[in-house]
């Protein structure tokens, strides 16, 4: 064994060799926002210099990526929110798209009168009635403290006056130029002149405005009924989309109860089905039987059982997991300890457990954001969300300015087909009206002695889980960094296909090799084009201070306010100290 047993630092090349600078990182006591964009993250700060809590400044951060970082932040999308606050109280909020009520079981199998087969990707029957602006209206009257007005404000102001496209921005639009240009009004609002908007130029969403100035005036009525609605579902009629007002008024954000789970001395808070919590919660479980300390090292040893558990827990993930309120979902096997210590038991340390195998598909480009906040007091949100692919189907609800998801995806939309994660799925996962399709967001929070430590999460469609688990071991099994356990190299193994995903030029060939003696199939994934995450983190240490992290694969931003004196929280107007990048 000793021979394939490569040691960790020959194994990790420099982070900065495959992803140019390392992770950008800031810190300071007054609070922190690490989100993919930095216009967005700047009105988190903002609220939370007011005197915001976390959950204020996170209600504020979700409605402004809206605006600023239109590939992900969304209203016309879905995600899930966790948050634990100061005293300890937990708040999970699941607010994914659901199917609209007209969509049926075969909706994406069986062709129309003209032999058309729908897509469950692109064109309006792509889109699940969105949750977002229930979910932030629930969570801030759960959690929040400022007025609702406050927080949607910076948003408005961003879409109305406009903000500074930076590079990310401009590429990200630009990596999407031709799905964007299918529609004349998704064209003129993020293709002005036929081209992606310059970095430096200011680039306005008057449309946006106006549906988030009737969502500030009238909470999540102004997007579920009324205006916006009725236009909505004209918009809807007119491209043969199914979402009707009906179905507008019938969302429902749900309060959860959070998932909870332990690892070594901390608390893990996520949330259950349809969110990946519990796939989040079965591989600790499972890397407990396993005995941890086995999956300390980065050697081949280690991976490969990390693999198999992954793979395990995929195979209960596609098997188990769906809209909870459905039948057929048995969430509770997954963190059944029983079952687990058996499942456990089918790991050969010595060689790869083969689950069938099928060629990746090569479709890989999607995005969902993920950011973290975390208040003075040491109050924590986590919150992921998604429009499913990036731009989600790349159209704008005619007159209304925001981008609808192709979340319908999600579901199992064609029997033993993959989507576009390459995910084969269960028929527990099969669409049904107002039903919502399972999701690999997993939000997550680390509580170490009752005080929150670590709040992270991450884009990535499959690799969620996956990601947020090795950061998890990065962090509380090998006492990493939060910088370091960001950015260390990772690998990916979702069952089905049968094969390891790793980030290319990040692993030690000899290490690669070596999982290939095992018995497994590795692939490589372009670290630029196709990274395994993009994490946004923030640690708390026991005496107040706060580090914000971006992952260096992606653009985005940790930012802290340095420091709010006790007497001044909860009252404070703008000290002026934020620490970030240059
Ligand atoms: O909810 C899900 O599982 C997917 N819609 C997430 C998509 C995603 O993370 C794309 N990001 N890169």
């Amino acid at each position: 064994m000793s021979r394939i047993l490569a040691p960790l630092a020959a194994l990790l090349l420099v982070a900065g060799e495959a992803l140019g600078a390392g992770p950008q990182v800031a810190t300071g006591r007054g609070g922190a926002v690490a989100a993919a964009e930095e216009t967005a993250a700047r009105a988190g700060i903002e609220i939370l210099k007011k005197g915001g809590n976390a959950a204020d400044a996170a209600v504020a951060v979700a409605f402004a990526l809206a605006v600023t970082w239109p590939e992900a932040g969304n209203i016309g999308g879905g995600g899930f929110w966790i948050s634990r606050d100061a005293r300890g109280r937990a708040l999970a909020v699941d607010f994914r798209e659901v199917a609209p009520r007209a969509a049926r079981r075969d909706l994406y199998v069986r062709g129309d009168a003209h032999g058309a087969v729908p897509s469950p990707t692109e064109g309006p029957l792509a889109s699940g009635v969105p949750g977002s602006v229930a979910g932030l209206a629930l969570a801030h009257r759960r959690a929040g403290h400022l007025p609702w007005k406050t927080l949607v404000s910076p948003a408005i102001r961003l879409a109305r006056d406009g903000f500074k496209v930076s590079e990310a921005v401009s590429q990200s639009i630009a990596r999407e130029r031709d799905r964007l240009a299918r529609d004349s009004e998704t064209a003129r609002v993020f293709l002005p002149g036929g081209a992606p908007p310059p970095v430096g130029s200011v680039l306005k969403q008057p449309d946006l405005a106006r549906t988030l100035e009737a969502i500030r005036d009238r909470r999540d009525d102004g997007f579920y009924r009324g205006r916006v609605a009725r236009q909505i579902q004209s918009g809807q009629e007119r491209d043969g989309g199914l979402i009707s007002r009906g179905d507008l008024a019938r969302y429902e954000a749900k309060i959860r109860t959070p998932l909870r789970f332990k690892f070594r001395d901390a608390e893990l808070v996520t949330l259950p089905a349809p969110s990946s919590g519990p796939v989040l919660a079965e591989m600790a479980m499972l890397a407990g039987f396993v005995g941890v300390e086995k999956l300390k090292g980065l050697d081949a040893p280690s991976s490969h059982l990390l693999a198999e558990i992954e793979k395990r827990a995929f195979r209960d993930r596609n098997r188990y997991l769906g809209d909870p309120m459905f039948p057929r979902v048995r969430q509770n096997l997954l963190t059944d300890p029983a079952r687990l210590k058996e499942i456990a038991a089918s790991i050969d340390p010595l060689r790869a457990t083969p689950s069938g195998a099928l060629p990746l598909p090569e479709r890989e480009k999607a995005s969902t954001t993920h950011f973290s906040v975390v208040d003075a007091a040491g109050g924590a949100v986590s919150v992921t969300t998604t429009l499913n692919d990036s731009f989600g189907n790349a159209r704008i609800a005619p007159g209304l300015g925001f981008l609808w998801n192709n979340e319908m995806d999600d579901f199992a939309t064609r029997p033993g087909q993959p989507n576009i994660y390459g995910l084969v799925q269960g028929e527990v996962n099969e669409v049904a009206p107002g039903k919502r399709m399972l999701s690999a967001m997993c939000p997550v929070i680390a509580v170490l002695n009752g005080r929150n430590a670590f709040v992270w999460g991450t884009p990535g469609g499959s690799t969620i889980p996956t990601t947020n688990f090795q950061v998890l071991l990065n962090i509380l099994l090998r006492g990493e960094t939060l910088s370091d356990a960001v950015a260390a190299p990772r690998f990916h193994q979702q069952d089905f296909p049968d094969q390891i995903q790793l980030e290319r030029d990040r692993f030690d060939p000899a290490w690669i090799a070596a999982l290939e003696k095992l018995g497994h199939t590795v692939v490589e994934r372009k670290p630029k084009e196709n990274p395994i995450g993009r994490v946004h983190a923030i640690a708390r240490k026991p005496d107040g201070t706060l580090t914000a992290v971006a992952d260096p694969r992606g653009g985005g931003v940790g930012l802290v306010v340095q420091e709010l004196s006790r007497a001044r929280r909860g009252a404070f107007s703008a000290p002026g100290d934020v620490a970030g990048p240059e």
